[in-house]
């Protein structure tokens, strides 16, 4: 079929808008909700048995690695490495036999990632992938598929995919932890019931457009750009950074919050726009005490929080964003929006092309 951008300005704004339909759509194949269970295909293999996950990526196909990373850990305790592609043979990784190699890929063709493929299944890995497309040269080759049903994604900066990605890890980590038993089917139901708030919640975001879109015009004077966040939303912090790189080609940095001071704090004046990502939750007091020492530095501060967040700490910011309340499991899901938009809407403002970023590739096919 021809796919076209429809009443969109650019596919990537259509991608964008099109997140609660195929994070649904993802979730149809990973959760049964009446029964309160995530249910993976069955892969005639005992995900209780695995004592190590380790989790290779490039781009935002890794931030998505590094989220689950954060799941894995927090509900299976499974421990996780992670690596990005280009890195991971290099450093002669200690792979026990027997365990989990998990490549997580938009086009499932990325050079890197599958040559570091190639070598885990050489070293007896089992090999788990979460690709969008189910033909393609990693979906062939593993063992375990785990597809994404984002669609066809034409836009070259990643967004449907990646949302679809993390539900699909949020599905695996819950398996894996009621398999090695550390769920209960309640906690199990409970969790599933958030999974399913996800879409809703994306409408939700969504629906903040035209106010983000209002917003870019501070962002776009900027030459260099800081995004800040804690724990599983420190990678939506490296996210919203490499988006905004890509498209608006505005250099940005994504630091985890409690690091700032160690160094990019110095970069800190009026010049420099700070992006926080702070969901309410138990990590929000720590992401604000961050922020308010960029405050104190004279930083301009975009808070991007809830409405509980923003009546906290929202005094002084140059701008807030608003996003719905949401249980911290889908926070990752949810914050992908506003810095998806906000990068869009920079873009849009300093005229670039979108779509075809400079220098840039769908699929890199070249190690
Ligand atoms: C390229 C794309 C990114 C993508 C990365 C990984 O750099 O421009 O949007 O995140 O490749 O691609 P993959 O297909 O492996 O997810």
């Amino acid at each position: 079929d021809r796919i076209d951008k429809g009443n969109y300005a650019h596919f990537m704004l259509k991608e964008i808008f099109e997140q609660p339909i195929v994070v649904a759509q993802t979730l149809q194949s990973y959760v049964r909700p009446f029964e309160g269970q995530v249910a993976l295909p069955d892969f005639g293999f005992d995900l209780a048995s695995i004592n190590r996950v380790t989790i290779v990526a490039c781009g935002t196909s890794y931030y998505a690695g590094l989220v689950a990373k954060y799941w894995f850990e927090q509900f299976a305790r499974v421990p996780v490495d992670i690596d990005v592609a280009s890195e991971f043979r290099y450093r002669e990784p200690v792979l026990e036999k027997g365990g989990l190699s998990l490549f997580i890929s938009q086009s499932g063709e990325t050079a890197d990632t599958l040559a570091a493929l190639r070598h885990a299944k050489s070293e007896g890995q089992t090999i788990a992938v979460v690709v969008n497309v189910p033909t393609s040269s990693m979906a062939r080759e593993a063992d375990l598929m785990l597809p994404t049903h984002a669609g066809p994604e034409i836009g070259v900066a990643s967004t449907k995919a990646f949302t679809c990605q993390l539900a699909v890890l949020a599905a695996l980590a819950t398996n894996l932890a009621r398999d090695k038993g550390r769920l209960t089917a309640d906690e199990e139901k409970e969790i599933v019931a958030h999974l399913q708030e996800a879409p809703q919640a994306l409408n939700d975001a969504l629906a903040h457009d035209d106010d983000i879109a209002a917003m870019a015009h501070l962002i776009v004077p900027a030459r260099d750009v800081l995004y800040l966040g804690r724990g599983p939303d420190y990678p939506m912090a490296l996210e919203g950074a490499l988006k905004l790189k890509e498209i608006s080609y505005i250099h940005a940095e994504g630091y985890a919050a409690g690091e700032m001071k160690h160094g990019p704090i110095a970069l800190i004046d009026d010049n420099v726009p700070v992006i926080v990502l702070a969901p309410s939750g138990p990590l929000f007091e720590k992401t604000v005490s961050n922020m308010q020492e960029v405050r104190a530095r004279g930083g301009k501060i975009v808070l991007i929080s809830d409405a509980h967040g923003i009546a906290e700490a929202g005094e002084g910011c140059m701008a807030t964003i608003e996003m719905p309340q949401v249980h911290p499991l889908i926070a990752p899901l949810v914050y992908a929006v506003p810095v998806q938009l906000l990068a869009y809407h920079v873009a849009v403002l300093k005229g670039t092309d979108v779509d075809q970023p400079r220098n840039l590739a769908k699929s890199v096919t070249v190690e």
